[in-house]
């Protein structure tokens, strides 16, 4: 089926459900070409678990170490013209390869903020998945959670606190760079960030799995953070995402003590910057990782997200001699991304990248970025398709 992307700005609105097939079983692909995780768990809850880090870290647990998945996310299955959503496609194309290796794989779609999706979750492990689960990856990214008392939602934002802060954008619709200059959040808009992207769900859903007698002897569970660099300090974790990412750690400090009766445990695994359809939006970002992904490459350091996924499950928390951590109990697996040299060489090319030369690869590996933004929705860069209109225009100046 020929289907063509339809991109506004920054947001892709349709995928291609082939290419999202395509897509995870490259991953499951690569996955396989990796070691064993010979010590990881069996039975795994994962909770954002259709895109990104949460469905590259089933496909690591699953395709790497046999485990039986149970997923959560928010898609939307095709309905008249709608093509559905990327993450509904690649939940089926899972579920298909993992049945194929005789794994049980469970998705449940809808509100992973909701008592109702608790309650449907607790139900199935108890009646089906055997009563007890020894692993819980907490992958949620979300851009609002609705209030419990049924009055609207709150909402996260992506800003600055204290100062504005500008930087470039990629509009990918238009392929132009664009400069776009941030005020710094209120008060309220950092207080409703920690709602949505804090810890506060991650415990309620441990309590809950725990109160139901569900939680197996030597549990972990994980939630990932990003610190990043001097770079994106201001715009990422000095700003209202680290609010976020902070009141994370917290809790996962807080559930580290609950789970010891458990003998479990509760860690924060701090990524590397990876394209996905949030962090797209970020001022600043898309050229950081544009030249992050040329130093990587050309240092042949470059992971996939799956590959990243499955270093993070199997040397750090799935470690056999115990989860791997830094002075403040947390997982580095950004290590390769803040090493000082990778650093000061980012540093030397984001300064050399322009918006006349930012397609070029000279500096900053656009090529790489259009083809992992595209491929999140099941197509490639050469889909992607401009009307002469765009095509014969100037780039925009800065
Ligand atoms: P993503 O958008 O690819 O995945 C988000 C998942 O959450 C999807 O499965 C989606 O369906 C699900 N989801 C969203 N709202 C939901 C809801 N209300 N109920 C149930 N499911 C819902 O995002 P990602 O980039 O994989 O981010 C996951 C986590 O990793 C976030 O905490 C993010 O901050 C963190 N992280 C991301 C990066 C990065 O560079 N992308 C780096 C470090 C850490
Ligand atoms: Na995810």
């Amino acid at each position: 089926m020929d289907i063509r992307p339809i991109i506004k700005g920054v947001i892709a609105k349709n995928c291609n459900p082939e290419g999202c097939r395509e897509s995870v079983q490259s991953q499951i692909h690569q996955l396989q070409q990796l070691p064993a995780i010979s010590t990881g768990p069996k039975k795994v809850l994962v909770i954002g678990a259709s895109s990104g880090l949460g469905l590259a870290t089933r496909i690591s647990l699953a395709f790497g170490g046999r485990a039986d998945t149970i997923g959560i996310s928010y898609e939307r299955p095709p309905s008249g013209e709608k093509s559905g959503t990327a993450g509904w496609f690649n939940n089926l194309a899972f579920t298909e390869a993992a049945e194929k290796e005789g794994l049980i794989a469970k998705n449940f779609v809808g509100d992973a903020y909701s008592e109702p999706m608790q309650q449907q979750v607790v139900d199935y492990i108890r009646s089906e998945f055997g009563g007890s689960i020894d692993c819980i990856v907490y992958s949620l990214a979300a851009g609002v959670r609705p209030r419990p008392d049924g009055s609207g939602f709150w909402k996260s934002s992506l800003k600055p606190v204290g100062e504005p802060f500008a930087g470039n954008i990629i509009n990918i619709e238009k392929d132009q760079m664009q400069s776009v200059s941030m005020p710094p959040a209120s008060p309220e808009e950092v207080q409703e960030t920690v709602k949505v992207m804090g810890g506060e769900n991650w415990e309620e859903w441990i309590r809950c799995l725990d109160s139901n007698n569900l939680l197996a002897r030597g549990v972990k569970t994980i939630a990932f953070s990003y610190i990043g660099s001097d770079v994106t300090y201001p715009i990422y974790f000095g700003g209202t995402m680290g609010q976020a990412k902070l009141h994370l750690h917290d809790t996962s400090d807080r559930l580290n003590k609950f789970l010891s009766k458990h003998q479990g445990e509760a860690h924060i695994g701090v990524s590397t910057a990876l394209v996905s359809k949030a962090s797209v939006f970020i001022p600043g970002f898309s050229c950081y990782m544009m030249a992050l992904s040329k130093v990587l490459k050309q240092k042949g350091e470059h992971e996939t997200c799956v590959a990243h996924m499955h270093r993070m499950m199997k040397d750090f928390l799935f470690n056999p001699e115990g989860v791997k951590t830094d002075e403040n109990r947390l997982i580095r697996a950004d290590d390769r991304e803040l090493n000082p040299e990778v650093q000061a060489e980012i540093f030397r090319l984001i300064d050399k990248v322009t918006a006349e030369n930012f397609r070029s690869d000279q500096y900053a590996d656009y090529s790489g970025f259009i083809e992992e933004f595209m491929g999140l929705s099941g197509f490639t860069a050469k889909d992607r398709v401009f009307p002469e209109t765009i095509a014969s225009q100037e780039p925009a100046l800065k």
